[in-house]
């Protein structure tokens, strides 16, 4: 299982600000339609972002919770959640959650799927804890699909290799609709939540997911050498003006029949 602590978590909650990562909430909370007093949960929640939008659009009669499998993203959302009333950012992981059957309106998962191994449990869990007429809407990226433009190009293709062993499922979005079928769930529709991004600086989803993809390869035998020049090269194409990042995440709204 790919381990969010440390600098990974650090990386990540880093996306998660960016406006491309704000992007894909938007389009979450767009399709989940939040009321007052409905209960909420993301599962994978990371550093609480959505967590405290779900709180926000639900209000203090409602229920907002998180639910990461990591003790560090979990300290985070709760911390960045606090002072949010009916919130909770709880450990538990998505394939055996410790919620009541029936107990949520809606629920999300942002880029979280695809790094479970077990996606049909999870997609057992998600419909069990959803009410008749619950809403699920769930992003996984097309990883075939994840570009960066500007480095040399055999090492880009090395580094993306490398990097393609930070997920188990790389195309979930294509197998999803029909693993949601065979979990009792209703309906998939799907849309692309296209990133393409063509500025490279702290601000940017491209320069956190550059330093993630960065990490990655070097746990999987790149040498720092080669992964400090891949960076240096991702710097001079953006100074260069010939800078480009492309990512496909893609929204998948299904239902519960009610
Ligand atoms: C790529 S991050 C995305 C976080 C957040 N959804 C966001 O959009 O910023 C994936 C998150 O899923 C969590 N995760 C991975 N496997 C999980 C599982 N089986 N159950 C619950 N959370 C899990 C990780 O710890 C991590 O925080």
């Amino acid at each position: 299982m790919t381990d969010f602590s440390g600098d990974i978590g650090l990386y990540q909650r880093r996306v998660a600000e960016c406006p491309g990562g704000a992007a894909q909430r938007m389009a979450v909370l767009r399709s989940l339609s939040l009321e007052i007093g409905q209960a909420a949960l993301d599962i994978g929640c990371g550093g609480g972002h959505l967590v405290r939008e779900f709180a926000i659009s639900v209000g203090s009669k409602g229920r907002a919770i998180g639910l990461d499998v990591s003790e560090e993203q979990v300290a985070s959302a709760s911390e960045y959640c606090a002072g949010y009333e009916a919130t909770a950012c709880v450990f538990g992981n998505a394939t055996d959650m410790d919620f009541e059957d029936a107990s949520f309106d809606k629920l999300a998962s942002i880029r979280t799927l695809e790094y479970i191994d077990d996606v049909p449990a999870a997609l057992a869990e998600m419909r069990r804890v959803l009410k008749p007429g619950g809403v699920a809407a769930l992003v996984s990226v097309l990883w075939d699909h994840f570009r960066f433009h500007g480095p040399a190009s055999s090492l880009n293709e090395r580094i993306l290799e490398a990097f393609r062993v930070h997920c188990p499922h790389q195309m979930l979005p294509m197998a999803l609709p029909g693993m949601l079928a065979r979990s009792g769930f209703v309906g998939a529709l799907q849309e692309p939540v296209t990133l393409f991004e063509r500025s490279f600086n702290e601000y940017s989803y491209a320069f956190w997911v550059s330093k993630l993809v960065a990490a990655f390869a070097v746990g999987e035998g790149v040498s720092s050498e080669d992964v400090e020049l891949w960076l240096q090269q991702l710097q001079q194409a953006d100074d260069e003006g010939r800078f480009g990042f492309v990512s496909v995440p893609v929204l998948t709204i299904t239902h519960v029949s009610g």
